[in-house]
């Protein structure tokens, strides 16, 4: 997969060098290309933001910059090919497991990161009329760019391409990933030893039995479920899954 970031903080997404998305990059999985958004400003200041058209506070990212910078992603990646777009953004629709999935099945991936109160809407709406245009946020809260979701999505995505985690297995009963484990989260994780401080790892754990053991870890993220997010236990009810909310219950002894 080939992803574009341009940002006015290359710097900010030096992480990609690291760990599991460092490893994809350095074995040929992921072809990241990182652009300075201010090598696009023509003015000796390198400006990038002006005042908000009906005020306000805030500054906005002047279209010009992000113009002629989606120009020359869009003419350095593969001829004939599109990148989709991707604009980290608290508006935008949220990133889900499900949309990590989608995207991850695209060769190309460009990222557009704002700063201040975000870019000139002039640009988004001229994108979408060349490529697909995904405007993502990683949840309710403001953060002060879009470099950190970025990073985020990336990660979220690279650990689904083919061949970038060791064992493929290991994002299957991720929580929310869609399948039998759909909407519930993953329950507790214990390594050896057996006893630490003076708790003892739950003895169904050790019993070797797998049928219990299923059932055990099956119980843990219906409880863990419910503690946490009553929001995807609505969504069980809500998506005919009542099913799981009557096992969940059982399962529970309630
Ligand atoms: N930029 C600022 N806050 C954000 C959020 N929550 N998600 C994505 N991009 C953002």
């Amino acid at each position: 997969m080939r992803i574009d970031v341009v940002t006015i903080f290359p710097e900010y997404l030096e992480p990609l060098n690291v760990s599991l998305v460092g490893k994809a990059r350095a074995r040929g999985q992921l072809d990241v290309h990182l652009h300075d958004l201010r090598s696009w400003t023509h003015d000796v200041h390198r400006t990038v933001d002006d005042t908000p058209y009906g005020g306000g506070p805030g500054m906005v990212m002047k279209p010009e910059p992000w113009g002629e910078a989606l120009d020359a992603v869009l003419a350095a990646g593969p001829e004939g090919e599109l990148p989709t777009l991707v604009v980290p953004t608290p508006s935008g629709v949220p990133f889900t497991q499900e949309l990590a999935q989608e995207l991850a099945q695209r060769p190309w991936l460009a990222f557009a990161p704002a700063r201040y109160e975000g870019i000139d809407r002039r640009v988004i709406d001229e994108a979408a009329t060349r490529m697909p245009v995904v405007e993502a946020s990683i949840g309710d809260y403001v953060l002060a760019g879009g470099e950190v979701a970025v990073l985020v999505m990336v990660e979220a995505i690279a650990r689904l391409l083919p061949g970038v985690l060791g064992n493929a297995a290991s994002h299957q009963d991720d929580s929310f990933a869609p399948g039998a484990m759909a909407d519930l989260l993953e329950g507790p994780v214990y390594t050896k030893p057996a006893e630490w401080r003076g708790r003892a790892v739950p003895e169904v754990l050790l019993s070797g039995n797998h049928g219990k053991i299923a059932r055990w870890r099956r119980e843990q993220a219906f409880a863990r479920t419910m503690a946490n997010r009553p929001d995807l236990v609505a969504r069980w009810r809500q998506d005919g899954f009542d099913k799981k909310e009557r096992e969940a219950l059982s399962v529970l002894g309630l």
